[in-house]
C-alpha cells in the first residue's frame, strides 16, 4: 500500500521583523543573531487558524481537489489558538471541511509526526489527508527574553497526502520522544516559553543524526542517494552538524530560517515549498525531512517523490 504527497501550500504573516529592528529593544544584534544562528528575518502575526486557513486552501487547490476531498484533518501546531477546542476543528470550520479534525502536538516534529500518522490512516481507510503545520509562536514569547525572541516565528505549511496503491512517497518514518528533557525547552500555561539552548542544540544534533540513519537504513538506502535534506529551521550550525555527521554537503540541506526564522510545526513544509519553487524537487529522488524540537521529539523520514 502507498501514500503520495500532493499539492503544497504555505501562509506567511506579512510583517517582516529584522535583526537590526530586534536590536533596538533586545541586547543583541544583527551580527550575533545572523552568526550564531543563521537567522536574518522572521515574519510575525496572524493566527494559527487564519495562516493554516491559507496555506491548506493553497495545497487543496495545488492537489486539484475541493474541500469535500479530504476526509481527514491533521493540524500540526505547539501554539494552538485555544487551549480547547483543538485549532483543527476551527481550522476546519475556517476552510468548510467536513471531516474528522485534530491536533497534533510534538513541536517541531509536529509535521512528520502527523505525516506518519496520516500514512496509517491511508492505510486503514481514508483516502486523502489534508496536513497542516501552522503555528503563532509569538504570542507566547517574552519578547524581553533575547535567546528565544530572536529564534521563533509564525507561519504556515500544508500538504494532501492521498492513498495510492500504485506509488509509495513515505518510505521510512523513525519517531521518538523524551519527556525526561521536558524542562530544556518547555511553556507552561499562560507562561512564555523557556529554553535552555545549548543543551537543546546538542540533543538535536544527536536526535537528528540517529533518527535519520534509521530512516535511511529503513529504506534501504545511504546518504549519499540523497539529493535533499529538508530539515527543521531551528539553527544553520545545527543543520551543519547534523550533515556533517551524516556525509552530507550542506549544498543539499534546504534552508529557509534566514528568512523565516523558526516556525515549529511549519519549518518543513515552508522549506519544502521553498526547494519546489526553486526547481529543486525532482520525481524519483531521495530527500530525507527530519525535525526535532519540545519534548524532546524527534522525527525522521526519507520520502521519494512519485
Ligand atoms: N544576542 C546576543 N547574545 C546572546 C543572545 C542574543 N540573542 N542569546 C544569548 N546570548 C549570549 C549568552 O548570554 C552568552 O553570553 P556569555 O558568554 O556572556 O554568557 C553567549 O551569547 C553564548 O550563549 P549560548 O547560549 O552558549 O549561545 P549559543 O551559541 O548556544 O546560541 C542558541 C544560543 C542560538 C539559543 C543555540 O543554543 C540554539 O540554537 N539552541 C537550540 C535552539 C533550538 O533548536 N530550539 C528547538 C526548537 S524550538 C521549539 O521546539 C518550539
Amino acid at each position: 500500500m502507498g501514500v503520495r504527497f500532493r499539492g503544497w501550500g504555505i501562509g506567511l504573516p506579512d510583517r517582516i521583523v529584522t535583526n537590526d529592528e530586534l536590536s533596538q529593544t533586545l541586547d543583541t544584534s544583527d551580527e550575533w543573531i545572523t552568526e550564531r544562528t543563521g537567522i536574518r528575518e522572521r515574519r510575525i502575526g496572524g493566527t494559527t487558524v487564519g495562516l493554516g486557513a491559507t496555506a491548506a486552501r493553497e495545497a487543496i487547490a495545488d492537489s486539484g481537489m475541493t474541500v469535500d476531498d479530504i476526509d481527514f484533518l491533521l493540524l500540526a501546531t505547539t501554539s494552538p489558538d485555544r487551549l480547547c477546542p483543538a485549532s483543527a476543528t476551527l481550522l476546519a470550520a475556517e476552510l468548510g471541511l467536513d471531516c474528522p479534525a485534530i491536533d497534533v502536538n510534538a513541536a517541531c516534529s509536529g509535521f512528520m509526526y502527523a505525516a506518519r500518522m496520516a500514512q496509517g490512516l491511508l492505510e486503514t481507510g481514508n483516502k486523502r489527508i489534508l496536513i497542516v503545520g501552522s503555528e503563532h509562536l509569538s504570542r507566547w514569547v517574552d519578547w524581553n527574553d533575547r535567546t528565544l525572541a530572536v529564534l521563533l516565528a509564525d507561519g504556515a505549511g500544508a500538504t494532501v497526502l492521498e492513498y495510492d496503491p500504485d506509488v509509495n512517497d513515505l518510505l521510512s518514518s523513525v519517531l521518538g520522544a523524551d519527556g525526561n528533557a521536558a524542562d530544556y525547552l518547555t511553556c507552561e500555561h499562560g507562561g512564555t516559553f523557556t529554553m535552555d539552548g545549548p543543551e537543546v542544540f546538542r540533543r538535536a544534533v544527536r536526535v537528528v543524526v540517529d533518527s535519520a540513519e534509521q530512516a535511511l537504513k529503513i529504506a534501504g538506502i545511504t546518504a549519499d542517494k540523497l539529493s535533499l535534506v529538508i530539515p527543521h529551521q531551528a539553527n544553520i550550525r545545527i543543520i551543519q552538524a547534523a550533515c556533517q555527521r551524516l556525509g552530507i554537503e550542506m549544498e543539499r540541506a534546504v534552508i529557509t530560517l534566514d528568512r523565516y526564522g523558526n516556525t515549529s510545526s511549519s519549518s518543513i513544509p515552508l522549506a519544502f515549498y521553498d526547494a519546489r519553487q526553486n526547481g529543486r524537487v525532482k520525481v524519483g529522488e531521495y530527500a530525507l525531512m527530519t525535525g526535532f524540537g519540545a519534548g524532546m521529539t524527534w522525527a525522521s523520514s526519507i520520502v521519494r517523490w512519485s
